[in-house]
């Protein structure tokens, strides 16, 4: 192992720029050159290459996003896009890759692996949803998480002022991880995510049942799915049901941004040194997650195949606590 590449792909999240650190640093210490690829796949398909040294990521731990910038490529879904891909990293003469990124991004280099003998491929969890089966957390969750919940709290101010029922939507595309934690912290009164069908019977009886025991208004956090936008729809069918007034926030891309939190910047720096750890004992098609407190390497093929569950624990107390 001497020359290694490391990108961002899908979505954006907070700590990225932590874990590009520690892989830049950590590859430095060990005498390895180390290569940006801008916009993930897209500039892994076309060889697009930015020096990193130290200078380049200096004074980046604390900034969102991603300094090597991102992308949602569907030509690597293509196999001519890929062996265009793998063409491009003989040609950088990279041994080995770390890819900061989520479940479509593991997906693609599984497919790229089988497609041609290329360079080792080192996975590291990145993605607001938490949604990579093989890690507890992903990388830009609990940023995401923290803001969602601090939105929650704002909003609580207005809905018990004015005696209000919110519904506030946060991301999460196919699963309710950001739905279920925040929903916790942030006390909502009812959930809506994507592992259960929507029952508007259900959110109009426990809203109605908050009611009786006292409560002058609710929020509803709702997990976007597969349909942003959806909270309207069920905030319309439920204020009719009810026949109370409410009101809908969609908060958007405005959780994937703004500096990590503490957690991100630990998990990224602490992912980033066990990726390229991982390259220089010989690895290959797996990524790098934390379980249980302790490192774990698991094959890429599991971390887009294998769906993660939500904690079924946060869930059963979900039911009581928001009575
Ligand atoms: O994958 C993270 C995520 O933020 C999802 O929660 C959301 O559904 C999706 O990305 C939005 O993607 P884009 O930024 O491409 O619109």
């Amino acid at each position: 192992m001497k020359r290694v590449g490391i990108l961002t792909s899908g979505g954006d999240a907070p700590g990225m720029n932590a874990c590009i650190r520690a892989v830049v640093r950590t590859a430095l210490a060990h005498d390895l050159a180390i290569v940006g690829i801008r916009r993930g796949y897209t500039g892994l398909i076309n060889g697009d290459t930015v020096p990193l040294d130290r200078g380049a990521i200096r004074n980046t731990i604390h900034l969102g996003g991603t300094i090597l910038e991102t992308s949602r490529n569907s030509d690597f879904y293509t196999k001519e896009g890929r062996l265009r891909a793998a063409a491009a990293i003989a040609q950088m003469g990279l041994d080995g890759i770390v890819l900061i990124g989520g479940e479509g991004t593991f997906h693609g280099a599984s497919l790229l692996a089988a497609d041609a003998d290329t360079a080792a491929l080192v996975g590291v969890p990145g993605s607001i949803d938490n949604d990579v089966y093989g890690t507890d957390y992903c990388i830009g969750f609990d940023t995401a998480a923290n803001c969602a919940v601090e939105a929650i709290d704002r909003i609580r101010d207005t809905a018990r002022s004015h005696e209000r029922l919110f519904f506030i939507e946060v991301m999460g595309r196919t699963a309710g991880f950001l739905a279920l934690e925040s929903g916790i912290a942030g006390g909502a009164e009812e959930l809506v995510i994507p592992e259960e069908e929507v029952s508007i019977d259900r959110i109009s009886d426990r809203i109605r049942q908050g009611f009786i025991v006292g409560k002058k208004s609710a929020i509803v956090v709702v997990a976007e799915g597969d349909t942003p936008g959806i909270s309207f729809k069920i905030a319309r069918e439920v204020s009719e049901r009810l026949n109370f007034d409410s009101r809908v926030v969609v908060l958007g891309h405005l959780q994937r941004g703004g500096p990590p939190t503490l957690r991100d910047r630990v998990l990224g720096s602490l992912l980033g040194v066990a990726a390229v750890e991982a390259l220089l004992d010989g690895r290959s098609g797996c990524m790098v997650g934390e379980v249980g407190g302790a490192l774990k390497c698991t094959p890429l093929e599991e971390t887009w195949q294998k769906k993660k569950p939500l904690d079924d624990d946060l869930r059963r107390i979900f039911v009581f606590l928001s009575e």
